[in-house]
C-alpha cells in the first residue's frame, strides 16, 4: 500500500465532509405546555447544517419522530407534513431565505404531551446522507403542589407532599431539617384518559414533638423542571395536655392499686 493512495483517500474524505455537515439539531431537552391558552411560547425545532451548494443535487430534508418520518422538504417545493403531525406544523414558518435552508425548521401548532420523543433531522444529497437526533420531553405542569402535615388521633404526625396532574412521572422527595428522607412512602396514580400523574409522598415523624423545617422537592428526570416549597413544623409544645393525661392515668393506676 503506497502512501499516495492513503493521501488521496484522506483528501477524498475531507471533501466529502466539507460538502454536507449537520452542525446542530436544535431540540430543547424539555418543553412545558401551558395550561392557559394564549400564554404559550412556540415550540421550534431547528436543524443547522453546512452544505456545499455545488454538491446539493438531490437535496431532501426529513424530520422523524421516533424513526417515523413526518416531514419532507425539497428546495423549490413546499414542505410536506404527514402522519400524526399533519396540521400541527406551521408550514409557512422560516428562519432563512437561503434556497437550501428555507424550510429546515419546524414550528409546531398546539404541541401535545405525546410529542415527547426522539427527533431526527436527516439531510440527504445524491452523494451523502447525514442525520442527527435529540430527545424532547414535553411536560404538563401540575395543577396542585402542596406540602403539609396531619396529626392523627393516635398521636402520630404524617407529613405529606402532593403533586397533582403532572406529566411525566416526577421524582418527589421530602427533606426534614435539610436531610433527605429516604424511607418516605410514595403513592402514584395515573389518570385514565390523560395519563397524567398524581403523586403523594408521606412520612410519619419519628418525634412529632420536635420543631422541624419541612421541605418538598419535585424534579422531572433529564429536564430542568423543578419545584420547591418549605414550611416550619411546630411540635406539640407545650405538652401540658399529654402530661395531664399521663398524670391522670398514673393517678387512676395508683387508685386502682390502692383498692386492691
Ligand atoms: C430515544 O433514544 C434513546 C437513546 O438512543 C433510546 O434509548 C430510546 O429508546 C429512544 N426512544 C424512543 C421512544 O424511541
Ligand atoms: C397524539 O395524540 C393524539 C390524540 O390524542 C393523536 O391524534 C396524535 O396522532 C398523537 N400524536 C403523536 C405524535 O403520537
Ligand atoms: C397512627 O395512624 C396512622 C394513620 O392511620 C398510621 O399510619 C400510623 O401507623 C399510626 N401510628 C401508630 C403509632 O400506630
Ligand atoms: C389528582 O389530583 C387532582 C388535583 O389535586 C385532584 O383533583 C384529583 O382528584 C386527583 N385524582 C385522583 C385520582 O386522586
Ligand atoms: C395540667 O394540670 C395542672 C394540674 O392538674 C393544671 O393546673 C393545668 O392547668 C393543666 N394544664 C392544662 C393545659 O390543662
Amino acid at each position: 500500500m503506497n502512501s499516495l493512495f492513503i493521501l488521496n483517500n484522506i483528501n477524498f474524505l475531507a471533501q466529502v465532509i466539507a460538502a454536507l455537515e449537520i452542525t446542530k439539531v436544535r431540540v430543547p431537552s424539555s418543553y412545558s405546555l401551558s395550561r392557559d391558552e394564549g400564554d404559550t411560547k412556540p415550540l421550534i425545532l431547528g436543524c443547522d447544517y453546512d452544505i456545499d451548494d455545488e454538491k446539493s443535487k438531490g437535496f431532501v430534508l426529513k424530520w422523524k419522530h421516533n424513526d417515523l418520518q413526518f416531514y419532507q422538504w425539497i428546495p423549490s417545493r413546499n414542505p410536506v407534513v404527514f402522519s400524526a403531525f399533519k396540521g400541527h406544523i406551521d408550514e409557512s414558518y422560516s428562519e432563512s431565505s437561503d434556497r437550501l435552508h428555507k424550510h429546515s425548521v419546524l414550528k409546531f401548532i398546539n404541541p401535545m404531551a405525546n410529542y415527547t420523543g426522539n427527533y431526527t433531522c436527516q439531510v440527504a444529497t445524491y452523494e451523502e446522507v447525514k442525520s442527527s437526533t435529540a430527545h424532547l420531553q414535553i411536560i404538563v405542569p401540575e395543577t396542585d403542589f402542596s406540602l403539609g402535615f396531619q396529626r392523627e388521633t393516635n398521636g402520630s404526625t404524617v407529613v405529606f407532599c402532593n403533586v397533582g396532574e403532572i406529566y411525566p412521572l416526577p421524582d418527589v422527595s421530602l427533606r426534614i431539617d435539610d436531610q433527605k428522607v429516604s424511607d418516605a412512602v410514595a403513592f402514584e396514580q395515573v389518570q385514565d384518559y390523560t395519563g397524567y400523574y398524581n403523586v403523594s409522598v408521606q412520612y410519619i415523624l419519628p418525634d412529632p414533638n420536635q420543631n422541624l423545617q419541612l421541605q418538598c422537592d419535585v424534579t422531572i428526570p433529564a429536564t430542568d423542571y423543578s419545584l420547591h416549597t418549605s414550611m416550619p413544623y411546630q411540635g406539640k409544645w407545650p405538652h401540658s395536655d399529654e402530661k395531664n393525661e399521663t398524670n391522670l392515668l398514673k393517678t387512676i393506676a395508683k387508685l386502682g392499686f390502692l383498692h386492691l
